[in-house]
């Protein structure tokens, strides 16, 4: 059994608490910690974990195996750095830090203390998302000729000490939600070999809308981002991507393939887990419960491999810092 010690116990906490519920027999909640004692209250009820009142407690008294850091962005570099260097292997949710000396600073970290860590870019571990990569290398409808991506949401109005609509700490819409598929494009596909960006400004540092397009050899992928829809408009993320022999179409949350020659049809997808979020704009623990499985798994297999790496994380973070430079030129 794996003792976590959770810091941050708001949005994105709770529901890495509800996975690790799921996963009771893997992983317990010892400790939990958030500066809003009602929220490390909530969370401490599922599993009657001790509770304190700052990460930076947390990671110097606990007696845990890891630490899950789901703390607002501009904070997860000096935690996930004071917790390598204690000595716990850390999960760090997305995007891995706010800038790229961050970045840097963690793969210094990581590589000094051999600690282990994943980074929280759910879209490689979401079920949908999952199969149209193995889909792709398979084979069996062609190569890739073109995707184009989504990712639109309603304002989202939960944050703590309203960070995530404060630029320096969270780097605004263009970091925190078109990092998923920026991050996912790279898993996809590789590296592109030119990167173009457009947007909207809306303040110094604030994109409230952006669109990439990913030049590669023989491909090409655009991706689009919004958060500022009004709250009636329903989250909405989804993929249309031409193969040589089919077309596929993930929207209203069904994959559809669309053959050269034949009917369209629906791939049945297993999920792992179908268990409601119960909150926010994410309606169940789908991906958020794959990856935590996931990284419960690569802990304890010490030759383990893992999918999302701090230094995929820190790539995604650079990368989507290039597009939101560019889209403001
Ligand atoms: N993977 C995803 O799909 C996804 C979705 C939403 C958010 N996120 C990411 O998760 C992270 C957290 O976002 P959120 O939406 O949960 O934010 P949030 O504001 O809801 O929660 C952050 C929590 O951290 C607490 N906190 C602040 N300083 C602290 C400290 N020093 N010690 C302990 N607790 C402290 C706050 O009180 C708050 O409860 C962000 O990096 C965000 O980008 C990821």
């Amino acid at each position: 059994m794996l003792k976590v010690g959770l810091i941050g116990c708001g949005f994105m906490g709770t529901m890495h608490a509800n996975c690790y519920k799921a996963l009771e027999d893997k992983v317990k909640i010892v400790a939990v910690a958030d500066v809003r004692r009602e929220k490390a209250e909530e969370l401490a009820s599922l599993f009657n974990s001790d509770i304190y009142a700052d990460g930076k407690d947390l990671i110097a008294k606990a007696d845990v195996d890891f630490v899950d850091i789901c703390l607002p962005t501009y904070l997860h570099a000096e935690f996930a750095i004071d917790a390598m260097e204690k000595g716990f292997d850390v999960f760090v949710e997305k995007p891995l830090c706010r800038t790229k000396e961050e970045a840097e600073k963690l793969l210094e970290v990581q590589a000094k203390t051999g600690k282990k860590a994943q980074v929280g870019q759910v879209i490689r571990f979401w079920d949908q998302y999952v199969w149209l990569k193995d889909f792709k290398e398979k084979g069996e409808y062609g190569k890739l000729l073109n995707a184009s991506f989504k990712r639109l949401s309603p304002r989202p109005d939960w944050a703590w000490d309203n960070w995530l609509h404060t630029p320096e700490k969270s780097g605004g819409m263009a970091l925190d939600l078109h990092i998923h598929d920026t991050d996912y494009m790279r898993y996809l596909m590789g590296e592109p070999k030119e990167v173009k960006a457009v947007g909207i400004e809306e303040k110094p540092g604030l994109n409230e809308y952006i669109m990439t397009i990913y030049k590669y050899d023989d491909a090409i992928l655009t991706a689009e981002a919004s958060w500022d829809f009004p709250a009636c408009f329903p989250f909405t993320a989804g993929f249309r991507v031409q193969f040589e022999k089919a077309t596929v179409l993930f929207e209203g949350g069904t994959v559809t393939i669309f053959p050269a020659d034949g009917e369209a049809f629906s791939p049945v997808i297993e999920s792992a887990c179908t268990l409601k979020a119960g909150s926010g704009n994410i309606s169940d623990l789908g991906g958020y419960y794959n990856e935590l499985k996931y990284f419960l798994e690569y802990l304890e297999n010490p030759a383990g491999e893992n999918i999302a790496p701090l230094k995929e994380g820190a790539r995604s973070v650079e990368l989507a810092l290039e597009q939101i430079e560019k889209a403001n030129k």
